[in-house]
């Protein structure tokens, strides 16, 4: 086993040359913004849009800035209104209830179960209590709910579902794509998600009220043409004199560096369930730790890692990852005091009227272990990993 792992767990993955080459080519030209009064509807926003709604089999799709501005402005173009309350699950990043935040709606906070999906019979409850009227699903680091059960559900309860995938872009359950079970789909083009544009978010959906709403609000001026996955015209014209202008728009140059990755999404797919399935192996014969189980139905792409430590006290968890780090093995952890790099639970979240991680979501994410799986991890590494973890954990249960 080596003392220390030698190589940067946090990596993202590294920009092909077709997409260095299409930016420089861009570049050259001066046409970094979207929109222009002579241009057509062949801008790379444009031409993402339509590679992405094909690939995701989306009548429609609308680029913007980031996978939190996604959120926003699906919420909004599916009718979320101020005050209104909007579910979502324990287990996520704080982009999500900012996003509820951004539509000045107010999250309510639905439990996890130990395998870290959203709990069908507290969601009943909650949607019940609260009289909620759309839950922001986030598949957090990839893991979904049994999907068709939760529709039903959602549908029986009156419930309108919004998908966040920003971990689960290229996953699907039971063949049918992550971000195509709800109202609309919402995909993160953020360096350390699945397409790496450094910024960047998409909208997915079949609804043209929600997409002409989210191109109108996302700030198209009046140069909502140009897009080319987009409803007729008829639905902006329902929309273009009520809808304000938030300028949350897609840059054509995120556009020209993600386009060239989309056909590699299957490559890196098979690269990803192979290290994860390495990991998971292993790791799975390291005592006292457990790993969520994860249905076949659930064809995840599985940029990082989760596990659970039951028997490891919360006093002695920061010496467990102090030692992991120490050997470059940079782990992180959901039941921490303090919200740390991307890592934090309801509790912190104190921008909500009612920040309080629930009860049984709290136990989850006390014993929860995180680690990312970059891209360029070579298969060896992962059996000196577990070998680290399994000794740095022996040692702080000693
Ligand atoms: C689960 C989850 N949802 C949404 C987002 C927001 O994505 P973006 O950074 O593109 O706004 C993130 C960001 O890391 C995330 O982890």
């Amino acid at each position: 086993m080596p003392d220390r792992l030698d190589l940067d767990l946090s990596a993202p993955p590294a920009v092909p040359e077709a997409a260095i080459a299409a930016a420089l080519d861009l570049l050259r030209g001066g046409w970094l913004h979207r929109y222009g009064e002579t241009l057509g509807n062949s801008s790379d926003a444009a031409l993402l849009e339509a590679e992405f709604a094909a690939l995701t089999g989306a009548r429609f799709c609308v680029g913007v800035n980031s996978c939190g501005s996604a959120m926003f402005l699906a919420l909004l173009g599916s009718g979320v209104r101020p005050g209104d309350r909007v579910l979502t699950n324990g287990f996520t990043l704080s982009p999500v209830p900012g996003a509820i935040a951004h539509a000045g709606a107010e999250p309510v906070i639905v439990e996890i179960t130990p395998d870290l999906v959203i709990d069908l019979d507290d969601l009943a409850r909650q949607a019940r209590a609260s009289g909620a009227r759309h839950l922001l699903l986030s598949h957090m680091r990839g893991h979904m709910v049994d999907m068709p059960a939760l529709m039903r559900l959602c549908d029986e309860l009156g419930v309108t579902v919004i998908e966040d995938c920003a971990h689960s872009m290229g996953a699907s359950w039971a063949g049918r794509p992550a971000g195509r079970f709800g109202r609309a789909g919402c995909f993160s083009l953020q360096s350390y998600k699945h397409v790496n544009a450094g910024e960047g978010g998409l909208i997915v959906t079949d609804d043209e009220d929600l997409a002409a709403r989210a191109v109108l609000a996302s700030g198209s001026y009046m140069l909502f043409a140009q897009h080319r996955a987009r409803p007729a015209e008829a639905a902006f014209a329902r929309w273009k004199d009520t809808t304000p202008n938030f300028s949350l728009r897609l840059s054509n140059l995120a556009a020209a560096l993600a386009r060239p990755q989309l056909p590699l999404l299957a490559e890196r797919a098979r690269i990803w369930r192979d290290r994860y399935a390495r990991l998971k192996a292993a790791l799975s014969r390291v005592p006292g730790l457990r790993l969520p189980h994860r249905p076949v139905a659930e064809e995840h792409v599985p940029s990082s890692i989760q596990f659970l430590l039951p028997d490891l006290d919360a006093a002695r968890f920061p010496r467990f990852l102090a030692a992991c780090r120490t050997r470059g093995v940079y782990l992180k952890w959901f039941g921490a005091e303090q919200a740390e790099g991307y890592t934090s639970a309801p509790r912190h979240w104190r921008f909500m009227r009612d920040a309080a991680t629930p009860p049984r979501t709290a136990a989850v994410l006390g014993q929860l272990c995180d680690m990312r799986i970059p891209l360029s991890l070579p298969a060896e590494a992962c059996g000196d990993i577990t070998a680290i973890v399994a000794s740095e954990l022996q040692a702080a249960q000693g």
